[in-house]
């Protein structure tokens, strides 16, 4: 039978050339249209994040937007709660910021004060791992909030692009990895 993890590896397609030529970039809408892959890759980074951080999870952190797609489902399969860390103006009331570069200029992501409270522990989730420059900048708004970040999981990981390097000491996971 089919693993688990070739369930999920199966619908991820490539597009050559998109956004901009030169990018190869890598499709989930597949893997979001069939459920039994979906529940795969939540089973996969639920059982990984249950063997190394069993009972020691306080939340997940799901990062705007496309993180937005495994972060609440995530949180359920692990019975806890998500966090919300947003794109620069998304979310009311006080907030923190951090910026980070993309390829053209600067962004800034952000998080609401009262998100969590100092020493709670947190792991953080996005779709993909590429410079690394999106999960840095949301493990200094966790920072920043003297929340724990216990480690950083996405579904997709760029390794050639170095991205978990920029993350120094904190634990990096992905289910899928590509050069
Ligand atoms: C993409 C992707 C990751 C990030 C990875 O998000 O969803 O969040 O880039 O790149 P990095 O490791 O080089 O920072 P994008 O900013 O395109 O926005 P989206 O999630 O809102 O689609
Ligand atoms: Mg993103």
């Amino acid at each position: 039978a089919e693993s688990e993890l070739q369930l999920v590896a199966r619908r991820i397609r490539s597009f050559p050339d998109f956004p901009i030529p030169g990018v190869l970039f890598r499709d989930m809408s597949p893997l979001l249209k069939d459920p039994d892959s979906f529940r795969a890759s939540i089973s996969l980074l639920a059982s990984h994040l249950k063997k190394t951080h069993d009972g020691k999870i306080d939340y997940i952190a799901g990062l705007d937007s496309r993180g937005f797609l495994f972060g609440p489902s995530l949180a359920q399969e692990l019975g806890v709660g998500c966090v919300l860390i947003r794109k620069r103006g998304k979310l009311p009331g006080p907030t923190l910021s951090a910026s980070y570069t993309l390829e053209y200029g600067k962004a800034e992501l952000e998080i609401q004060r009262d998100a969590l409270e100092p020493g709670q522990r947190v792991v953080v989730v996005d779709d993909l791992l590429a410079t690394g420059g999106t999960m840095r900048a949301a493990c200094e708004l966790l920072g920043q909030l003297q929340a724990k970040v216990l480690e950083c999981v996405s579904l997709m990981e760029l390794t050639s692009l170095k991205g978990r390097e920029r993350l120094g000491t904190v634990p990096f996971f992905s289910l899928l990895q590509y050069e």
